[in-house]
């Protein structure tokens, strides 16, 4: 049985084992940090050499530690740390925060000595945070643990930071000072040989004093994992997350014909957005968008009103957030008619609101007051630019009153004061609780994440259907290029494959001879396509490597034989004939395994849209129905498939069924690499909408 967390971020008693007198060294500096923040518990400084620490009795090693530990924080060299774990398992210390750094981080022998300390851990039942790491922080006022060597302590709060960089710890704690976030819980979790983001975030599901989670990620330990506890955890809580680095996934994921995608974290961008994590670029945005959630009323929707008394910010603002999904809230008349009674003439009684720069303080409470008392209003956001004679400060109390009037609305504000607040202005609103952004795009940011999370609580979890599948047929057909060690499915057996997940395939053959190919025609009726089958040639069209439309034998056998022609057989692997589809759209839909992520699946419009627009979206695999219906619908050509000027609308429904059978396909076969159909056509309803293109690809 292994310890709770609990034993790390709640211990009654704490062992600073490296402990040291002199100050600057980490070993002092923890003692220090544990006492200032006065931890509720008791503090044993451990060092072989001194009596006391910091005022504190010291012990010259943990087992002569006459109490029980709950906890023990390692600093001392590298060369000693597996000893001093080996006496801490001897003790029956429960946890460890591991600061020493040296390990997985510097190459095999480091790596080597990390794995034996956590195997030692592990059977023990001890936790571990780190190595490598920069300590753990819990400012709940009946712990006031500070076992970290930063410089700064938070504000006690009510949001939880989980930080892969130890590094940027220093900068998270001083941003969340100064933007009066307060945090109840830091962590560092350095080389995660034991405690992951993961167990870090399950643990937070049940901590009353994490109403919202922050993350700093640098990669996923396991994905899975993240994508089952994540997409729980906020159901329950937000969790904002910034991910530094660039995977190669969604290069990985754009194979031949969606090569020119590379370069866009897609399969991080697909994780989060399936778990409802709401992804930021900055740690500064992190802040940002935190202060829009913390202790403020939710949003009841995208509609957003703008007040200011400086008509390019409100335009900025506007701009920023029709970008980022929100709506132009849009008044009633009666709005108009009360602004317009108060305002001067020159104001723009519209939203934005523009007061203009004769915008006296008490016109910001009043018109605040008239737009949040507009039943199409969810969210204001008060702009103030401020010239030399408006009482910046008297503009701050008069909407600190407004907004007490509306507790169930959020007012954000965005006072252009410059880096120096000369006025003060900036206090007095973070007094009042009241999020203040320096720019109108700050707080769009802000308000994108809440109406994003607001749809996430809103949708619900979507399902899995189980479609039925020939598994046995895949399992042979794979088995079979395993076998022949060939990575390239031919036609034939990529057909096969779809065909036994149900998914249609355009009728085909891979014919050696005229007669082969007038053979098929006649099974399968005209009109007929040929085709060369090539891994060298991508452009057939250009190149006289497809002939479409073929209505009888006669020019069937005329352009097989311009073909054979036209091609030498080193450069096309077969001809193909195929039945003709009279599909409308043409569509591309693939799946990429990514050895991290696993299969991500991807939905396009096709042919020359994929390689030009770059127009497709990709979600994680497993897909719910729902996440099949987004990623459709989230593509720009989307409008394409609804029946545009009179077209009749796409089969919606068989591309969704598609992709979920894709999915499951992926699942089930984690052998297979990769998988495009380009061109997928699509009819309407009741008409043909299949592929008439495959490739697989084995790993
Ligand atoms: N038990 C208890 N104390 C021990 C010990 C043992 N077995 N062996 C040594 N010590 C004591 C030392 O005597 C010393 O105390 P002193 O100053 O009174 O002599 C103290 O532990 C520290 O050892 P020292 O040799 O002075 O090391 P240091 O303080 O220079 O460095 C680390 C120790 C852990 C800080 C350093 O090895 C390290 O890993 N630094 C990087 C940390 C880091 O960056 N982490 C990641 C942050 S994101």
């Amino acid at each position: 049985m292994r310890n709770s967390l609990d034993c790390i971020f709640r211990p009654r008693s704490i062992a600073v084992i490296g402990a040291s007198k002199t100050r600057g060294k980490i070993g002092h500096e923890i003692v220090h940090n544990l006492v200032t923040a006065e931890f509720d518990g008791k503090v044993f400084p451990i060092n072989p050499k001194a009596d006391v620490i910091h005022s504190i009795k010291a012990y010259p090693s943990v087992e002569d530690v006459p109490d029980d530990i709950d906890m023990a924080v390692i600093t001392v060299p590298k060369r000693f740390a597996l000893e001093v774990v080996k006496q801490c398992v001897r003790k029956k210390v429960k946890g460890l925060v591991v600061i020493t750094a040296g390990f997985k981080e510097t190459g095999e022998v480091g790596a080597a000595l990390e794995r034996e300390i956590t195997d030692l851990v592990r059977s023990s039942g001890m936790r571990m945070v780190g190595p490598n790491c920069m300590g753990v922080i819990n400012t709940d006022p009946d712990v006031r643990m500070n076992a970290s060597f930063t410089r700064t302590y938070p504000h006690h709060g009510k949001t939880a930071f989980i930080s892969q960089s130890g590094a940027l710890g220093e900068a998270i704690l001083d941003y969340s000072v100064e933007t009066g976030i307060g945090l109840s819980k830091f962590m560092s979790l350095g080389n995660r040989a034991d405690v992951t983001s993961n167990d870090t975030m399950e643990y937070l599901k049940d901590d009353p004093n994490a109403e919202l989670v922050l993350l700093y990620l640098e990669s996923f330990g396991n994905p899975r994992n993240f994508s089952r506890i994540a997409r729980s955890l906020s159901r329950l809580k937000p969790i904002i997350a910034v991910k530094s680095g660039r995977t190669k996934a969604g290069a990985r994921a754009a194979s031949s014909h969606t090569g020119a995608m590379a370069g866009v974290d897609i399969a991080v961008d697909a994780l989060f957005e399936q778990c409802g994590v709401l992804r930021v670029n900055t740690i500064e945005e992190v802040f940002d968008m935190a202060k829009a959630f913390v202790g403020q009323p939710r949003p009841a929707g995208p509609r957003v009103a703008i007040l200011t008394n400086g008509g390019g910010p409100g335009i900025l603002a506007t701009d920023a957030l029709s970008a980022r999904g929100l709506e132009m809230a849009d008044f009633t008349e009666e709005t108009r008619k009360q602004l317009t009674a108060f305002l001067s003439e020159d104001a723009a009684v519209g939203n934005p609101v523009d007061m203009t720069g004769s915008g006296a303080p008490d016109d910001f409470g009043k018109a605040l007051d008239v737009v949040l008392q507009d039943p199409g209003v969810d969210t204001a956001v008060v702009i103030v630019v401020m010239p030399a004679f408006l009482d910046a400060k008297a503009v701050a109390r008069s909407v600190i009153e407004t907004r007490a009037k509306h507790p169930d609305k959020l007012v954000l504000t965005c006072f252009m004061t410059g880096a120096e607040d000369e006025t003060g202005v900036l206090g007095i609103l973070r007094d009042a609780n009241i999020p203040i952004y320096t720019y109108p795009e700050s707080a769009a940011i802000a308000l994108s994440g809440l109406e994003r999370y607001r749809r996430w609580l809103a949708r619900p979890e979507g399902e899995m259907p189980q479609f039925d599948a020939d598994k046995a047929v895949a399992v042979s057909v794979l088995e079979k290029a395993r076998l022949d060690g060939r990575k390239l499915l031919t036609v034939a057996e990529s057909q096969q494959i779809l065909e036994a997940y149900g998914i249609e395939i355009a009728a085909s053959a891979a014919v050696e001879s005229e007669e082969e190919a007038v053979a098929f025609a006649k099974e399968h009726g005209y009109p007929v396509v040929l085709k060369i089958v090539s891994g060298t040639i991508s452009h057939k069209t250009d190149r006289g490597g497809m002939a479409l439309d073929i209505r009888d034998e006669g020019s069937l056998r005329e352009e097989f034989r311009k073909m054979r022609k036209s091609f030498s057989k080193e450069d096309v692997e077969a001809i193909l004939v195929q039945e003709m589809v009279e599909g409308e759209i043409e569509t591309v839909i693939g799946m990429n395994y990514d050895p991290t992520f696993g299969p991500l699946i991807m939905f396009g419009l096709g042919g020359i849209y994929v390689e030009v627009l770059k127009d497709v979206a990709f979600k994680m695999y497993p897909l719910t129905d729902l996440d099949a219906g987004d990623m459709i619908r989230s593509i720009k050509g989307y409008v394409l498939l609804t029946g545009y000027r009179g077209k009749e609308p796409a089969d919606i429904d068989k591309i969704k069924e598609t992709l979920l059978r894709v999915s499951q396909l992926a699942g089930d076969f984690p052998q297979i690499q990769s998988l495009e159909m380009n061109p997928f056509l699509v009819a309407g309803v009741g008409g043909c909408t299949c592929a008439v293109d495959a490739r697989v690809i084995l790993a």
